[in-house]
């Protein structure tokens, strides 16, 4: 999953390139390259390694003049992370000069047939059979040669070209993958996203699957895969580029861990109206929600751990059966969706290919499809039958924070729209609930407060070698997510486990020494739960204790306490997860890590 750029105007287009991709680097950063068309054609420079890299040979072998040009930075799928397999790639004889974010399925064939033609591969990209087949189409006439490409190919593209020829005009296309065409004065952006445009302009046009742009400096024609010219409305950006810049943190993760209130507060404010759920982008009506069969709640990664937790909240108020399934595997299991089921789907990007496929599969057998997504109008967005959308703004670093807890409160007003729908919960019940999830912002501030004490903490664990989480119910959710935290940033191996499953193996695991996170806030489970800490803490484990403030009885078991405000118990996550964050967060420091971009992850997985 890669990020790609485009510059057409009269300003110079290397450093507005260059600039863009810094603000797509979360997209993948093991190589990067941009083309610019200068007074004797086009000019590529690429690298291995990120950004900066590329910035240094630019300096070293001079800059590229010109004001049309395009860029990308790569995270590999095919071809190994090197000069040559860094993008952009040139078709043809050279006439032709392309980058690609996604993946040619079928590129293999393609590749046989072009050879055939006489075709020389330099390349073990899928991108390069690409600007091959476009030179193999083009006569002349950029949108036919485009059209033609995007009927023969099959899997994810969002793709720009250059052509020696046409000096005055990128011609780029989307499916399955992400692009926006930002609308200058006089000049005209193409990006994977938005922030990559944000300096120069608030005005966007989010391009649909199977859609072709044509950009001039003075004008954006935008087409379907047909050539019908397509029209469609101005998207126009309300986020400020500060909030996709660090805002005075060391890195991304921390600001974003820190912007926790406003997030919860700014996806919970506009639902809870005079202490009562109000979703107004549900078009589910009381009826059809009483007569839902079965929840399917698919995701990726942390997402799926939300529908995990979303599960124990629904199934707990609502008393609607749920299955919560990893996307990767629901989308090949064939599986069993009645007409009156619906499939909730959960993805902070709104992009990542296995949540869109299985949102396609749950489509594609009759279930209502309910997406809650951070990024607007993204894919999975708009191809959901509702969407609700998480106020958490650009979440910059890999590993989501903001955005999870912003998913996490979602799934509470689902529940509580589910069950006040059913009669299963009354106004009051709602109204204290409203009032509980209102006070989170306050509650998670003070628990940013303990950012020293958790530092302090990491200080003591930073050498483990492996951590394990344990937890009974939503405790358990909300383990799963401390563990990939902690895992995804600080390559630490860490496993979460349900607390009463221990004992059927992965006790063995446990020596003298070993970290065991407990995470026990669940009123109705601690004494179970206790029960497992001290089988823990009796094969000599260092025992972290997370548990609700009045709660004391963990104390003589455990080596650290931490202690989080009480609500109720289904809105707990919202609370436990704030110091599993951070924990994470200064391991990976403590260790040198890069947490804002771990090592082999990206922010959005469009690859399956
Ligand atoms: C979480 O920190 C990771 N970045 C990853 O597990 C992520 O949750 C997963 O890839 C799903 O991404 P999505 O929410 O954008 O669909």
């Amino acid at each position: 999953m890669c990020g790609i750029v485009g510059y057409i105007g009269d300003n110079s287009a290397s450093p507005i390139l260059i600039d863009g991709l810094k603000k797509l680097e979360y997209r993948g950063y093991d190589s990067a390259g941009i083309a610019v068309y200068g007074d004797d054609g086009v000019k590529i420079c690429k690298t291995k390694g990120r950004i900066a890299d590329l910035e240094g040979k630019l300096e070293n072998e001079g800059k590229l003049e010109g004001c049309v040009g395009i860029g990308h930075t790569r995270w590999a799928t095919h071809g190994a992370p090197d000069d040559i397999n860094a993008h952009p790639h040139k078709g043809g004889n050279g006439r032709i000069t392309l980058v690609h974010n996604g993946i040619i399925e079928n590129y293999i064939e393609l590749k046989i047939m072009l050879e055939q033609k006489g075709y020389v591969f330099v390349s073990q990209t899928d991108t390069e059979v690409l600007a091959h087949l476009f030179d193999f189409f083009y006569d002349g006439d950029s949108l036919k040669a485009m059209s033609k490409v995007m009927k023969m190919v099959r899997g994810s593209y969002a793709t720009a070209v250059l052509i020696e020829d046409k000096p005055d005009e990128i011609i780029a296309a989307r499916k399955d993958s992400p692009l926006i065409v930002g609308i200058g004065d006089n000049e005209n952006f193409l990006a994977s996203d938005i922030p990559a445009v944000l300096k120069y302009t608030r005005d966007c046009y989010l391009l649909d699957d199977n859609q072709i742009a044509l950009l001039k400096k003075d004008s954006i024609k935008l087409y379907d895969i047909d050539l019908n010219e397509v029209h469609k409305d101005v998207y126009h950006v309300t986020w400020d580029v500060e909030a996709a810049e660090k805002g005075g943190y060391d890195h991304f993760m921390k600001k974003e861990i820190a912007e926790q209130p406003k997030t919860v507060r700014d996806t919970l404010s506009p639902r809870i109206k005079d202490g009562k759920v109000v979703i107004d982008e549900l078009s589910l009506t009381d009826e059809q929600i009483k007569n839902i069969g079965t929840v399917h709640i698919v995701a990726c990664g942390s997402a799926w751990h939300v529908g995990m937790a979303a599960r124990y909240v629904i199934e707990k108020l609502a008393k609607t059966p749920c299955e919560v399934d990893l996307a990767s595997e629901f989308r090949y299991r064939n599986p069993i969706v009645r007409p009156n089921d619906i499939c909730i789907v959960i993805s902070q990007s709104g992009e990542t290919a296995d949540t869109l496929a299985a949102l396609r599969e749950a489509k594609s057998k009759g279930a209502r499809t309910i997406s809650i997504v951070n990024v607007v109008a993204s894919t999975i967005a708009r191809e959901s039958d509702d969407v609700i959308y998480t106020m958490a703004g650009p979440e910059i670093a890999v590993a989501t924070t903001k955005a999870f807890s912003a998913q996490l409160n979602v799934a509470y007003l689902l529940a509580i729209r589910f069950a006040k729908a059913k009669g299963l919960i009354g106004e009051n019940y709602e109204k204290t609930l409203c009032e509980e999830m209102l006070e989170l912002p306050e509650l998670i501030e003070k628990l940013l407060e303990m950012d020293d004490d958790l530092k302090a903490l990491a200080k003591k664990y930073v050498n483990s070698e492996h951590v394990f989480f344990i937890g009974r119910g939503l405790d358990y959710a909300i383990s799963l997510e401390g563990s990939l935290k902690l895992k995804e940033i600080s390559y630490i191996h860490s496993e979460a486990y349900a607390a009463g499953e221990l004992k059927h193996g992965t006790i063995s695991l446990i020596e003298p020494g070993t970290p065991v996170f407990a995470v026990a806030t669940q009123s109705d489970l601690l004494e179970k739960t206790l029960g497992n800490i001290k089988e823990v803490k009796a094969r000599g484990a260092k025992v972290i204790a997370l548990v609700g403030e009045k709660h004391s009885s963990v104390d003589e078991f455990a080596d650290d306490v931490i202690r989080v405000p009480e609500i109720s118990n289904i809105l707990m996550p919202s609370l436990t997860v704030i110091p599993l964050q951070i924990f994470a967060y200064y391991m990976a420091l403590g260790r040198g890590c890069d947490v804002d971009k771990p090592r082999n992850l990206a922010k959005s997985v469009t690859v399956e």
